[in-house]
């Protein structure tokens, strides 16, 4: 293997000077730069700014090999060949990531995969999100903030989160944890719809979208870790689910339609929704604090998605997300205002990187 890379990297590196001649060609030995690459792969990687992970770089070694052989990619060699024979292996998976699957390892996907770990030393066990995208929510961020309708589009979008709230109120009533659970299948729905319109739109026309793409993204995104924690807590029955698709099959094309239409009236629709679910949770907290709702340990994803002490409770979890809520209804009703002044969003830089 080590003889591959070396005479891979010397023909590289002769290719190169062929085609450039403003490259200085120092003498180097084969010995050296299959050691170097050993060398970087046995680095310790570390990610600044996450302090309380680190990454082990032995699993990166699948990249330097990748890249290694892009550089020959024209080269016919029979030990490559060989190499590259598909074999099985049996992956476990983490936590949240179902059972053990057998798969090809020729795709080099699971030896790329980076071994992640908490400061404590435990393995990272979440598939589907990383360190990096975890953080400590805003609970600063103002609670009461509230956006008095102005026009026919705000009136029209306060009128039907009101509306709305009628039928929310009836089928669940105190129940929060439930309500929570049901209502976040919901609230995940705009951002992705927003997200992708806003896609098309940018590759339709040959245009940036200023971060706006990926803020819609990330709240989509944010909203389903809601869900995901929630899921944690209270468990759906086959009525839930039924009412969850039916209300998502619903609400999906209606908002699709209205982003298409009106992106002023949808943002707006969305900012008086994360309103009430402001409210919603606040009443949560209140019956957590009444004694109404056991204030149980918090779940680990919540934790480690939040970034909160090992001992936190739920009462900790509804407050951080309550705070998103807040963020995201400060994200929509901008939004509205933007469109509200006849202009694009791109226009106004997305506030990105909250999540
Ligand atoms: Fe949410
Ligand atoms: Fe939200």
């Amino acid at each position: 293997m080590s003889q591959l890379v070396a005479r891979t990297a010397l023909r590289a590196l002769l290719v190169r000077v062929g085609g450039n001649c403003n490259i200085v060609v120092m003498p180097v030995s084969a010995a050296s730069v299959v050691k170097s690459s050993e060398e970087i792969t046995k680095q310790p990687m570390r990610i600044h700014g996450f302090g309380d992970f680190e990454i082990e770089s032995k699993h990166v070694q699948g990249n330097f090999n990748l890249k290694w052989r892009r550089m020959s990619s024209a080269m016919e060699n029979k030990d490559e060949n060989k190499e590259e024979n598909p074999t099985v292996e049996t992956v476990k998976k983490g936590q949240n990531g179902g059972d053990s699957v057998a798969v090809p390892s020729y795709w080099g996907i699971e030896k790329a995969k980076m071994k992640i770990t908490r400061k404590d030393g435990s393995d990272w066990p979440w598939n589907s999100f990383k360190p990096w995208e975890t953080y400590h929510a805003d609970l600063s961020i103002d609670l009461k903030k509230h956006h008095v309708p102005k026009n026919i589009a705000d009136k029209i979008a306060y009128w039907t989160v009101k509306l709305l709230r009628i039928p929310t109120d009836m089928f669940f009533q105190r129940r929060y944890g439930c309500r929570a659970m049901m209502l976040e299948t919901v609230a995940a729905v705009p951002g992705m719809v927003g997200g992708m319109l806003l896609h098309l739109k940018s590759i339709r026309r040959f245009e940036h979208s200023g971060g706006w793409i990926k803020a819609l993204l990330e709240e989509a995104e944010n909203e389903r870790m809601h869900l995901m924690t929630m899921m944690e807590l209270v468990k759906p029955v086959w009525h839930e689910r039924l009412l969850v698709m039916l209300v998502q099959g619903v609400f999906f094309n209606c908002f699709f339609i209205c982003y298409v239409v009106s992106p002023r009236l949808a943002h707006r629709i969305v900012g008086y929704l994360e309103e009430e679910a402001i409210h919603s949770y606040t009443e949560f907290l209140k019956d957590i604090d009444d004694g109404k709702i056991e204030n149980v340990a918090a779940p680990a994803i919540a934790i480690d998605y939040w970034r909160l002490p090992k001992d936190a409770k739920l009462k900790d979890v509804v407050t951080v997300i309550r705070a998103d809520e807040a963020h995201h209804r400060d994200v929509n009703h901008f939004a509205s205002d933007i469109r509200n002044q006849g202009k694009e969003l791109r226009e106004a830089p997305a506030p990105i990187g909250y999540h």
